[in-house]
């Protein structure tokens, strides 16, 4: 295999987001994966965050809640999710698989394996 014919089947696997300015600070953007729906995150220092869009309590869109900092609001019941580790904040407990976002000057790629 050629480096240019290994370079392409390594980022085959890899699903076009968009431009990281398509998606709005503290807004998000959704890809659909064969493991469910994922929302990629952009915060207000254009850090780019990419979860499962299901809340670890009863799976509310994550992608509708309120990003501040390095956490999202669920808008279900207010329960807030570490974007960079999927886990809820305490006293909540729980967890939502984590992906893999590329950012090519400025073109966001998602890796749709979840990060282990
Ligand atoms: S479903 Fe997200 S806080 Fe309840």
């Amino acid at each position: 295999m050629t480096a240019q014919a290994q370079s392409t089947a390594e980022t085959a696997q890899w699903l076009p987001v968009g431009r990281l300015d398509d998606i709005p600070r503290l807004g998000a953007r959704v890809v659909e994966t064969a493991h469910g729906p994922v929302a990629v995150f952009r915060n207000g220092t254009d850090e780019v965050f990419a979860l499962l869009d299901r809340c670890p309590h009863q799976g509310g869109p994550l992608s509708e809640g309120q990003v501040h900092g390095r956490l999202v609001t669920c808008p279900l019941h207010q329960w807030n999710i570490h974007l960079d580790k999927g886990a809820a904040r305490a006293p909540d407990v729980g967890c939502v698989p984590r992906f893999e976002v590329r950012n090519d000057d400025g073109d966001l790629y998602l890796n749709p394996e979840p990060l282990t």
